[in-house]
């Protein structure tokens, strides 16, 4: 594993950068199996790629870094996998938390964080707390997340709104529906990537990815180095992003200076 403080350069303009990347982790525990090692010695590892890809996305100028840590669906996994899971995302966030500030990171979660035990909740609430003054990347860890409870949890907030006569059912639009999601103020992911081959979705993001790219990496997350998240960033700049609509009219777009891409999301 390279020492982290490298940056690994990248080929592609600023301009061409996503704003928001989103990572669907996986692959650790077949990367454990091939080395003849438990489901968990994968974790670890993967939980040492997550400090280099952090730094790198931050060095590179990203503004959002959401990493899928943990899914609703993964609460069914065995007892002592769900514990290493669990006490691994403690353990970074001891360990890195004074590092995220020294590399200006800010910090978010997106879940239910009411099944997670009250020692992960309190080191969440420092974390953000200790961080809250910075103004670099924003780490967005997904824990015990799931897109549909998501969605199901704004539609029951937005219900309550409705009936406490402070929304009214015309001011129901897609922009609002956004405002009650977990990620409400972060803007949609640009890139998602997920590790090992896989080509699901895994109840990641439903709603915010709807105009999204996806880059499917071939490597186990535990192998996923500054190098392949570099191959996922030149890929997405090299994609061209049309939002429904044709390759003309992206191309007037972007010859419009009064009007770009980004204000074309619509449908
Ligand atoms: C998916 O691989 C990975 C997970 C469910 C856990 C991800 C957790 C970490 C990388 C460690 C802690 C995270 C942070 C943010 C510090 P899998 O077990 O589904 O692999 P498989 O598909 O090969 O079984």
């Amino acid at each position: 594993m390279p020492p982290l403080g490298l940056t690994t350069l990248l080929n592609v303009p600023r301009s061409s950068l996503p704003r928001h990347v989103a990572m669907i982790m996986d692959g650790n525990g077949r990367w454990a199996k091939q080395r003849g090692r438990p489901r968990v010695f994968g974790h670890k590892y993967g939980a040492e790629r997550v400090r280099e890809i952090v730094e790198q996305a931050g060095q590179w100028g990203i503004e959002v870094l959401t990493l899928y840590a943990f899914s609703d669906e993964n609460w069914n996994r065995p007892l002592d996998e769900v514990g290493v899971i669990m006490h691994l995302l403690e353990h970074y966030l001891r360990k890195e938390r004074d590092e995220l500030n020294r590399q200006n990171v800010q910090f978010r979660v997106i879940g239910d964080l009411s099944r997670l035990s009250p020692s992960l909740r309190k080191l969440i609430a420092e974390t953000k707390e200790l961080l809250s003054a910075n103004s670099g990347l924003i780490l967005n860890v997904a824990i015990s997340y799931g897109a549909r409870a998501e969605i199901t949890r704004a539609m029951k907030m937005i219900a309550s709104e409705v009936a406490a006569g402070r929304i009214s059912k015309e001011q129901i639009d897609q922009q609002l529906v956004s405002s009650f999601l977990d990620t409400a103020g972060l803007p949609d992911p640009d890139l998602v990537i997920r590790t090992s081959g896989e080509l699901r979705i895994s109840n990641f993001l439903l709603w915010q990815s709807a105009y999204s790219e996806f880059y499917f990496a071939p490597v186990m997350w535990p192998d996923f180095t500054r190098d392949e998240f570099a191959k996922a960033i030149q890929h997405f700049g090299s994609r061209e992003r049309r939002f429904g609509m044709t390759s003309a009219q992206v191309a007037q777009a972007n010859s419009d200076s009064s009007t770009s891409v980004e204000g074309l999301r619509t449908c």
